[in-house]
């Protein structure tokens, strides 16, 4: 079992007394309902996840801080108040109604991270409608599957990403409008947002929700079936500020960039819900990834708390210390990790450059927030995930749901009730139900817990694959490649990968006439590609006689897996050729 010795952060990392102070009195202590007026209700049992994460600042001193500092791809640069942020997302509010939008309609959001995805998502919620967020990497057949599953109301897209909306639209009969933030409107069912919003009023009667009422959801990738959508209440507005507070070890003087994208559950909680409802100004770079482009934007901004995931941290580490030397990043207090394992050569390599260690934490779409946790004052054991945060309770059980004694690897669970776990799966209870079992949520990942208390990662417990932080469900995968015309069957699986964490692998079998070639490999991933978006492609492919099944004619990812791994098949008695 991968032990490692706690480490000490360096005297420097402690100039500024962390929100939290004492991890284990505040834990023992902890009651969620002692904690609801740190967030802010409109009136008794009233609560507006976009009330609380923007309007409430306007009603401060603290209206005119820049909630958003922007910058563009090419560097382009915006910046918004608490104030306008809350003008304009109150305009679009006004622009949804006047388009017949009710509480419970799902509008989603197909954007790149322009200021409008930001805008759109704190209107929509303050009309109480749900929100939905896609990737712009998103292909066709992934939308369509998405939208038609939600039966989305209205997408707001732009000039660039609608005509792969346009390619799947007769699918969707419930897709009433698309609103396009950046192109005149072109069509009946187009709306140009730009033009609307120039007009229409900036005063807005927020919806008066309550706590459970529907606020977002996220379309998420399991073993089986279709990528399915999770939805989360307005309070979960709740967990995310705690978390924001107790874990990212945010204040409202901080400038902090959380390098999510929304179309991710990251960029949700901790870019708009809980980053906001603690007040700090947020920094979101549209940008792509580039070692020099990301530590001038920390020089440039002065940021003080970042939040990434572990591949980002490995790809930094690639490029080098000299590189970090050449910028001054002394502005940096706090740094977060999240999505896949962080290795501990991350953890020493970012004590080295930025003299203080990355902390890892750990939670799932889920759960709407972060569950497991390092935090500033407690010593970090690198490769530990950390220990629950104040009003989780989680365990490491078995398939009884017995709670397993220290060491012992087993199922990662959480006891059902935190403010921010799923409040369902959209129109789909069986798979809602089916993640409690004797008393627990289940998480579907394998871990164990030390006798410290230190959970540890060990894995997924299904297929599910992830690679640079991103789920993939081998299904969805699998299905986008047997519709190539060239394809019989096809098997995915995650391989491990020392920067990506994982890569997807692709194991098929061809049709008579066809011979595997690097030709044919190539063309196979562009089809992926097109079909799914950028990173859901196999990176490799393998070309098999035949794959590994049971009777029943299920292709065995879990062989494909052990033979890739050269590990032992185990059993497979139940197979039908091997
Ligand atoms: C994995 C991400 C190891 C895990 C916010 C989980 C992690 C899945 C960690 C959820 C971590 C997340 N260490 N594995 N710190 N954090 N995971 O829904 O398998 O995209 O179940 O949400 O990512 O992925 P999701």
């Amino acid at each position: 079992m991968k032990f490692s010795k706690l480490i000490k952060k360096p005297k420097s990392y402690f100039k500024v007394k962390p929100n939290l102070e004492d991890y284990n009195k505040t834990y023992k202590n902890f009651n969620y309902k002692k904690h609801y007026k740190e967030i802010e209700w409109i009136k008794k049992n009233k609560l507006n996840a976009a009330y609380n994460a923007i309007t409430k600042h306007t009603l401060t001193e603290k209206k005119n801080k820049v909630a958003l500092y922007w910058e563009g791809p090419n560097g382009e640069k915006k910046e918004f108040s608490f104030l306008e942020m809350d003008l304009l997302s109150n305009k679009f509010a006004n622009l949804l109604k006047k388009y017949k939008v009710k509480k419970r309609d799902r509008i989603f959001l197909f954007l790149p991270r322009v200021p409008e995805l930001y805008i759109a998502f704190i209107g929509i919620l303050k009309t109480g409608a749900i929100a939905g967020t896609l990737f712009s990497a998103f292909q066709s057949k992934a939308l369509e599957d998405r939208l038609k599953d939600s039966g989305a109301k209205i997408v707001v897209t732009t000039k660039e990403l609608k005509k792969r909306i346009y390619q799947v639209k007769r699918n969707l009969p419930e897709l009433k409008h698309i609103i396009v933030v950046d192109d005149k409107k072109r069509s009946k069912q187009e709306i140009d947002y730009q033009k609307e919003m120039e007009t229409i009023s900036q005063e807005f009667k927020i919806e008066e929700t309550g706590p459970e009422d529907l606020a977002f959801m996220l379309y998420t990738s399991g073993t089986t079936g279709k990528p399915k959508g999770v939805i989360h209440s307005h309070l979960a507005c709740l967990h995310e500020h705690m978390t924001s507070k107790y874990v990212l070890d945010i204040r409202d003087n901080d400038v902090y960039w959380c390098t999510a994208d929304p179309g991710w559950v990251t960029g949700i909680a901790y870019e708009i819900l809980g980053s906001w409802s603690v007040g700090a100004s947020s920094l979101v770079y549209a940008g792509r990834f580039s070692p020099e482009k990301w530590y001038s934007l920390i020089q440039k901004y002065q940021v003080t708390v970042w939040y990434t995931a572990p591949t980002a941290v490995r790809m930094l580490m690639r490029y080098g210390d000299k590189l970090v030397k050449k910028y001054n990043l002394k502005s940096l207090r706090h740094l977060c990790s999240v999505g896949e394992p962080l290795n501990p050569e991350s953890v020493k390599w970012s004590i080295k450059v930025f003299k203080r260690p990355f902390h890892d934490n750990y939670w799932q779409t889920e759960t709407g927030g972060i569950v497991i946790a390092n935090y500033p004052l407690m010593p970090i054991k690198p490769g530990s995930m950390g220990k629950p945060v104040p009003g989780i309770k989680a365990a490491i059980i078995n398939d009884n749901g017995k709670e397993l004694p220290a060491n012992k690897q087993g199922t990662l669970a959480i006891k059902p009730g935190w403010p921010s776990m799923m409040c369902d799966i959209w129109k789909n209870k069986k798979k809602y139900n089916s993640y409690f079992k004797k008393g627990w949520y289940i998480t579907g990942d394998k871990a164990f817990k030390d006798k410290d208390g230190y959970f540890w990662f060990i894995g997924r417990d299904d297929d599910v694959i992830k690679t640079s932080g991103e789920r993939v469900g081998p299904f969805e995968v699998e299905s986008a490649l047997v519709e190539h015309p060239a394809i019989i069957e096809a098997g995915v699986i995650g391989k491990p990968d020392k920067l990506r964490g994982e890569i997807i692998k692709a194991f098929i079998t061809l049709k008579p006439g066809y011979r595997p070639s690097a030709a044919l490999e190539k063309n196979i991933q562009k089809f992926v590609k097109k079909r799914l978006a950028g990173h859901a492609y196999p990176r490799e492919v393998e070309f098999r006689k035949n794959l590994p099944k049971t009777r029943s004619g299920k292709i065995m990812r879990r062989i494909l897996k052990s033979q890739e791994l050269g590990q032992k098949v185990g059993d497979t008695s139940t197979l039908e050729k091997f």
